[in-house]
């Protein structure tokens, strides 16, 4: 689907700009992913527009994650993706408590002999917005992110800060008052993307647009993958009686 038919109709739908969904848009149809994770769905606007740039290539799926309770919103992702008739190439996935857990459980279900094979080529966290959430969230990504692929974070210089002074007291799901005044201040993603990201020593092609979106691309060789380790269980007591053995000597 063009782009231009895709905005027609999501044009009224939040929380993605006109201009922020041609980047993503001209991006996919560049990079040509095959299988794409979104973490964040909301009403399914950036949704839909994968969905129409990967109509337009012809090929790739969509697997997009959201919370329970995003099934009670007016305009629910389902109607989305069925007004732009793009319904088949988005797996709709709903989690009672994070994304995170969904991202265990792939993980878990792409294990094979000890290590996971992964098998995404383009992750959107467009989520929680929260240092605790998404920075574990980018590790359990990274896991299933393959090499070359990219990840792309959005609300890069989101502060819980602002939307305080908006009158919000919850933001998706964080209580303001349980953070820490300088965790309310400062942007938590651009921690993330700053501090985890830009540092870990397989991502590269780092950009951050419009102080909203940050990108990065896992290097297409990526130090091999260690081999599966063998996880030794013992008995608490054998464990004491090892630890005392070698305390004596
Ligand atoms: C900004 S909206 C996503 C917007 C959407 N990607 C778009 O551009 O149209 C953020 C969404 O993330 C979801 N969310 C926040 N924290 C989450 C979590 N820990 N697990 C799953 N979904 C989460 C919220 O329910 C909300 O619908």
């Amino acid at each position: 689907m063009k782009f231009k038919q895709a905005a027609a109709l999501l044009d009224n739908v939040p929380h993605i700009s006109r201009h922020s969904a041609r980047i993503l848009y001209d991006f996919l149809l560049s990079e040509k992913p095959t299988d794409c994770l979104e973490l964040g769905f909301a009403h399914g606007a950036s949704s839909g527009y994968i969905a129409a740039a990967l109509d337009e290539l012809g090929t790739g799926a969509l697997t997009s994650v959201d919370l329970e309770s995003s099934a009670e919103f007016e305009t629910t992702i389902e109607k989305t993706l069925d007004r732009l008739n793009l319904t088949s190439y988005v797996r709709i996935v709903r989690e009672v408590n994070s994304y995170n857990w969904f991202l265990k459980k792939q993980i878990e279900a792409q294990t094979q002999n000890g290590v996971c094979v992964p098998c995404y080529d383009f992750i959107f966290i467009d989520g929680a917005k929260n240092w605790t959430i998404d920075g574990l969230a980018f590790f359990l990504a990274d896991k299933l992110l393959r090499p070359g692929g990219w990840i792309l974070l959005d609300d890069y210089g989101w502060r819980y800060a602002d939307a305080i002074e908006r009158g919000k007291t919850r933001s998706d799901g964080v209580t303001n008052r349980d953070l820490s005044e300088d965790q309310i201040a400062e942007p938590n993603i651009a921690a993330i993307f700053n501090l985890l990201v830009a540092q870990h020593p397989c991502y590269t092609d780092l950009k951050v647009q419009d102080q909203s979106w940050a990108w990065a691309r896992k290097l297409a060789e990526t130090p091999a993958q260690a081999g599966a380790k063998t996880v030794r269980y013992e008995r608490k007591s054998l464990l004491r009686s090892r630890i005392q053995r070698w305390r004596a000597k």
